[in-house]
Order: structure tokens, then sequence, then C-alpha cells
């Protein structure tokens, strides 16, 4: 049923985390499209397109056939029938996709795929512009924010890293592109309630969007 829960914000918010446990707790489907950006961004690599290149970019963004499974639990994506869910987080994906991520085109295209995926809800969505452009109708819409050292450690802890600094370098030069695009940039959309984790453990922030669902 038509419960559906936005929940935007910066790279490194906790937002994945966060996202998947709300989904379980509550019983409702997830879907992560930033994993759908950087699937888009594995395949145009992988055919050789330059990313830099928003004309050939646009081009050919029709083609790949992206698909996400949306248990909270065991959630997947693939790229025309394989599973690309351990490529997609490599450094090469992450330095290209936020360029890939402004193209008009490729917007438009994940955009429809979103929306069939959300389909009549029951779904937690995460992503930037999830309240502000793919469902501004959401139910409850979450804008989560942490420090830039917080998101920089949490996130070279969850792959097992050990250069903090670099990290926060990639997040930060994300966020500013992620923000400053012209088509559906970062925005707390209208109705947004701002949940800043850096002082929240993961069960908190959990417990915070129960919360706001409920009510
Ligand atoms: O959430 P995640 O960090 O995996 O997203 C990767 C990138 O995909 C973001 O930095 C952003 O460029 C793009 N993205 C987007 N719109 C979304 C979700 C992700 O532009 N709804």
């Amino acid at each position: 049923g038509s419960l559906v829960i936005a929940v935007d914000g910066t790279s490194g918010s906790g937002k994945s985390s966060a996202s998947r446990g709300v989904a379980d707790r509550l019983g409702l489907r997830y879907l992560d499209t930033g994993a759908m950006f950087r699937a888009m961004t594995w395949w145009l690599l992988r055919e050789g397109v330059d990313v830099r290149d928003g004309v050939a970019v646009a081009a050919v963004a029709g083609r790949p056939r992206i698909e996400s499974g949306t248990d909270p639990l065991a959630p997947t994506i693939t790229v025309d029938g394989v599973d690309v869910s351990v490529e997609i987080r490599g450094d090469e994906v992450n330095a290209a996709v936020s360029p890939v991520s402004a193209v008009p085109e490729v917007r438009t295209r994940l955009l429809e795929l979103q929306r069939e995926a959300i389909g009549d809800g029951g779904i937690v969505v995460e992503g930037r512009d999830i309240g502000s452009v793919v469902w501004p109708q959401a139910e409850v819409k979450v804008y989560l924010s942490a420090d830039p050292a917080a998101r920089a450690q949490r996130r070279t802890a969850e792959q097992g890293g050990t250069d903090v600094a670099s990290t926060e370098q990639s997040l930060l030069e994300r966020d500013r592109i992620d923000s400053g695009r012209a088509t559906a940039p970062l925005v707390m959309a209208d109705g947004a309630v701002h949940v800043d984790s850096t002082h929240l453990t993961l069960e908190q922030v959990i417990d915070r969007l129960t919360e706001l669902a409920h009510e």
C-alpha cells in the first residue's frame, strides 16, 4: 500500500543504512536510486563512452537495461541482466557518477524507471531528488545530513579502508557537483524534515524515521 518515504541527503550521510533499516522494520520495499546512477555510469565506462562528454552520454543513455531488486535485506542492481552490486562501488564509478548524473537525458531515463519501481508505494526511496522531483507527493520526506568528517569516517570504515582524508575529498567533490547542477540539484525538498545524524547512532536514526512514518 501507498506509503512512500523519501530519504534525500549528501553522500555518506548514512542514507542507505537508515533507509534499509526503516524499510525492514516497517515491512516496506527499498529503492536505492544512487545505485541506478552508478549502474548507468558503470555501463558507460565499460562501453568506453567519455563520461565528461554530456552529448555522448545523452546519445546512449537509453541503451542499458537497469533493474533494481527492492528487498531491503538484499537489494540488487543489474545491467542487462548482470549483477553489478560490487563494481558500482569502485573508485572509477565514484569519480564519474556525479558528472554522469548531471546529464538531463540520464535523469529522464532513470526517473521513468524510478517511478515504475515505486508503483503504488509501500517503499523507502533514497537519493538526492526524491522529495523534490521523483515523488514530491511522498507522505514522509527526510533530508539526512552529517558533518563531512563524520561521513568520511563512516564511509572509510564501511569500505575497510584507512585513507579518511581522500574519502572526504571524494565525498565533498560529489556534493559540490550534485548541489550545483542545473537539473534536479540536491536541495531540501518542501516539507522535508531535516535529520542531522552526526551525533546519532544508526539505531537512533532508524527510530527517528520510524517515528516520522507513524506521525
Ligand atoms: O547515493 P550515492 O552516493 O550512491 O549516489 C551516487 C551519485 O548518484 C550521487 O553522488 C549523485 O551524483 C547521483 N544521484 C543523483 N540523484 C539521485 C541519486 C543519486 O544524482 N536521486
